[in-house]
């Protein structure tokens, strides 16, 4: 599949839930309102449209949230869509979690087709963790996270670079990282979403953020690459894979591969965007032909690039979606 730029989009991204057990204060707002259930497709629906997208062309798929572990028997769905992955029609499922409910799913997981995640800790600190996520227990995501080492899950770090909120732990987690033989992704924080709090004021670069590593050791870049957007570096002497999210001070959409399928059937386009293209009726009424043609349209409306910048300025611009509805 090719979109109007000449982009090939082979990736896409499933929320199965907007719903999260933790508030992240740059994800929502502290009081968010969910999708009501019925406007949620059911484990059905989404392998159907999953189905589609695949024989048009999709390679990866990596479910999102919300929480995509918070919603009920999830196992069904990651056994469903694995099975693209059993017949080599699908090259990777993945999964982004919060962590929280890892200990109990890691051996679940393992006996899944998934063998890579992604678990979001942004400080290794219980009080700042508890903060940071309003309410999250940072011994329960580390418990959860172990279970995924010992279950032989590959586990990336994702943090979230937070000015003076947690600049001053890059240290400390690149170390807990190398020392778990996980991956570190850091990732800028990106506009999106009304009421969520002093996020401009929040906003570092990387380069910033990962000076500290710099002063006692070297970072350089790896041709690795995953079906993301981050770009991978070695931080020597720790051994350890250090991927940058870099959405606002470096341009990414350029090979920008994604379509994200929100937990309402919509389809999103871009992560800056207000564009979607509804999927729900035409799954549940239309069949087979009108999901296929609006898959069309939705590669022809994928915009070209974000517009974050002009978010950030203008505060009347901020996009009124918020993480939770498309993923990340
Ligand atoms: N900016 C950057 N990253 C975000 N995430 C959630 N909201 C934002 C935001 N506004 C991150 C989460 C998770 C990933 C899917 O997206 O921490 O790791
Ligand atoms: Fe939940 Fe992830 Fe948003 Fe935090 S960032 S509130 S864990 S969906």
């Amino acid at each position: 599949m090719q979109d109007n730029f000449g982009r090939t989009i082979d990736y896409l991204r499933i929320s199965v839930t907007d719903r999260c057990n933790f508030r992240c204060t740059y994800c929502m707002p502290e009081q968010q309102t969910f999708l009501p259930r019925s406007d949620l497709l059911d484990y059905t629906e989404i392998a159907l449209i999953a189905a589609r997208f695949i024989r048009h062309g999709i390679r990866k798929i990596r479910l999102t949230g919300g929480e995509p572990l918070a919603r009920r028997d999830v196992d069904v769905l990651i056994q469903e869509l694995g099975r693209h992955v059993q017949s080599g029609a699908l090259d990777e499922l993945t999964l982004t979690t919060n962590g929280s409910r890892l200990a109990h799913f890691a051996p679940i997981l393992k006996e899944s087709v998934v063998r890579r995640i992604n678990v979001s800790l942004d400080s290794l600190v219980p009080a700042k963790f508890n903060a940071v996520t309003r309410g999250g227990d940072l011994g329960q995501v580390l418990d959860g996270i172990a279970a995924a080492k010992r279950n032989g899950l590959a586990v990336r770090i994702n943090m979230v670079a937070l000015k003076g909120v947690n600049d001053d732990e890059i240290v400390s987690m690149a170390k807990y990282c190398a020392a778990n033989g996980f991956d570190l992704a850091l990732i800028e924080t990106m506009p999106l979403g009304d009421g969520v709090s002093g996020r401009t004021g929040q906003f570092i670069p990387l380069d910033e953020f990962v000076a500290p590593l710099r002063e006692n050791g070297s970072i350089s870049p790896l041709d690795h690459r995953t079906a993301g957007p981050a770009r991978y570096y070695r931080l020597e002497p720790l051994g350890l894979r250090l991927g940058l999210i870099t959405p606002m001070s470096h341009n990414f959409c350029g090979d920008c591969n994604r379509l994200r399928l929100a937990s309402d059937g919509k389809v999103h386009m871009c992560l800056g965007s207000e564009f979607y293209v509804d999927f729900r009726e035409a799954i549940r009424i239309g069949g087979m032909e009108a999901v296929d043609g609006l898959l069309q349209k939705a590669l022809r409306l994928k915009p070209e690039r974000h517009d974050f910048e002009r978010q950030m300025e203008d505060k009347g611009l901020r996009l009124h979606r918020h993480m939770n509805a498309t993923g990340g």
